[in-house]
Order: C-alpha cells, then sequence, then structure tokens
C-alpha cells in the first residue's frame, strides 16, 4: 500500500518536525495515528539533506529499527534494517545488500521551510 492511501497519511504542507530533532547519525520516527494502525514515519539528516521513509522494511514489513529511537546508520549512507540487516542508501531508499535487495523503502517527498520538515507540496 501507497503511503497516500495511509488513513493516517499527512498532507501536503504538513509539519513533520524541526530539522534539530533529527539526531546526528541517527533516525528520528514520527508517528502519524496510534498503536498498530499507525503510519510510522523515518527521517534523517545527513549531507545529502532531509529524506523520511515510511519506516517499513520491503523484506518482511517490520520497522527498520528493532529498539525505539535507535536506528542503525553507517557512515558510508547507509541504514540498516535491525531485522535481517537489508542495506539501504539513505539519500533514495534502494536496498542495495541484504534480504530486501533491489527493493526500496518508500519515500515522503519533504521540504525544509525555516528549519521545520514538511510533506512536500506535491507528497
Ligand atoms: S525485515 Fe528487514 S531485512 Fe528482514
Amino acid at each position: 500500500m501507497s503511503w497516500r492511501s495511509h488513513p493516517h497519511a499527512p498532507k501536503s504542507g504538513e509539519r513533520l518536525c524541526r530539522v534539530e530533532a533529527i539526531p546526528n547519525g541517527n533516525g528520528l520516527e514520527v508517528l502519524r495515528g496510534e498503536g498498530g494502525g499507525a503510519l510510522r514515519i523515518l527521517l534523517t539528516h545527513s549531507d545529502g539533506g532531509v529524506r523520511a521513509y515510511v519506516n517499513e522494511c520491503p523484506h518482511f514489513s517490520l520497522p527498520l529499527n528493532s529498539t525505539p529511537g535507535e536506528f542503525l546508520l553507517t557512515n558510508d549512507g547507509h541504514i540498516m534494517c535491525a531485522y535481517h540487516c537489508a542495506l539501504f542508501r539513505l539519500h533514495d531508499g534502494f536496498c542495495v545488500e541484504g534480504p530486501a535487495k533491489d527493493r526500496s523503502l518508500q519515500a515522503i517527498p519533504v521540504t525544509v521551510v525555516d528549519g521545520e520538515v514538511r510533506v512536500a507540496a506535491n507528497g
């Protein structure tokens, strides 16, 4: 299912967080909705800018993190799924290694306006 079809999908222009809320070398998870039906959004901030993805690995549809608030970012611009080690490029969410190879995280287009991360207008 596309994130746009999710019942709690953020609307274009909706604020997700402030840029400085995204920790260096880690990700930030922002929820829309509650409990098991929530849309889990992963935000990262690196040299390539701010990126947002649905926090769901395409391998087994599990979140990329096994511990709340702890994401496995590498120094060379990747994020590793905590369950079976699929490795995704941070800049486009493409899986380059592991059991989700050649699949991608679902990107949520975002823009930064006055230090706030918002869903892009075309999102
Ligand atoms: S659930 Fe992510 S690699 Fe298996």
